[in-house]
């Protein structure tokens, strides 16, 4: 294997730690920030991604708080309970787990979200600031794709920076932390005529589309740094990501493994989010 692998599990436990410890101060000097996490529905991805969040608000010290709804949950009672969070003065950061039962109107639950508790920096107010290069609270996983692109000691600045994928979870705010960065930052998605061409340009390639294994070897320049967003259940129920792994690591200079790469860093930058709304707050 030519390439250097981008341990993302072990730099989210650094950054968990050192976390922890400035948690420890605020306990100190006041309370434990809050998370309350709300998942709707009984979606296995999702209950696994909520778990994760909720052992690592344990880790850092953040009490977390989850609110379980049916999945026959009405628009008007989650958006009464969105509505009791942001009140709740115990509460500095709001996480909705999407994708919600098809039933529920995503884009209004996100815009009734507190701006100031808003840690998955969805709401427009938040994703206006990051447009502007003045965010309160970095998207999470595009923030710790940042951290993964820092790992290698590989400049931002200048590099061809290659998005495959267009979400506002994850491609848009990514292309948007690429430029601040100073990266020559494209955007591909299922329109995009040649995607191969487009990749092969990349010095910094990010896959963020849901498709197992849609890089190739041959999709990727030599020496190129490769980061992989999508995490894809296998027939065989094992995970692959949107880079086939096996192929590409002989072919970049840095690659994050799935699991281990990307997803465990989304998590850390959700906790630092959740303390920086505490600071917001104080
Ligand atoms: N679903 C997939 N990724 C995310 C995320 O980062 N935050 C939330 N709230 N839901 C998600």
């Amino acid at each position: 294997m030519a390439a250097k692998l981008l341990d993302g599990k072990s730099l989210a436990a650094e950054i968990r730690e050192g976390l922890r410890l400035e948690v420890e101060e605020l306990k100190q000097a006041g309370r434990a920030p809050g998370l309350a996490v709300v998942i709707v529905g009984d979606d296995p991805a999702s209950r696994r991604y909520v778990n994760n969040k909720k052992k690592a608000c344990e880790h850092v010290g953040i009490t977390s708080y989850e609110y379980a709804l049916p999945g026959e949950t009405t628009q008007e009672e989650l958006l009464a309970l969105v509505d009791k969070l942001n009140k709740d003065t115990a509460i500095d950061g709001i996480l909705v787990q999407l994708p919600l039962p098809s039933h529920l109107d995503e884009k209004t639950v996100i815009y009734n979200i507190d701006p100031k508790k808003d840690v998955d920096a969805f709401h427009p107010f938040n994703v206006g600031k990051i447009m502007i290069g003045e965010p309160d609270f970095a998207p999470c996983t595009p923030a710790g794709v940042m951290e993964l692109i820092k790992l290698t000691g590989i400049e931002v600045s200048g590099k061809e920076c290659v998005v495959v994928g267009r979400s506002n979870i994850v491609g848009k705010p990514q292309s948007m932390l690429l430029l601040a960065e100073n990266g020559t930052v494209t955007v591909c998605h299922s329109k995009t005529k040649d995607l191969a061409e487009v990749t092969r340009r990349a010095d910094i390639l990010v896959a963020a589309v849901g498709k197992a294994k849609l890089i190739k070897g041959d999709m990727v320049k030599k020496g190129a740094v490769v980061i992989d967003v999508g995490m894809n259940r296998l027939e065989d129920g094992t995970w692959s990501g949107d880079v086939d792994f096996e192929e590409v690591k002989e072919v970049a200079s840095a690659i994050t493994p799935v699991p281990g790469g990307v997803g465990p860093m989304t998590i850390a930058m959700l906790m630092k989010n959740t303390v920086t709304a505490y600071r917001i707050k104080q």
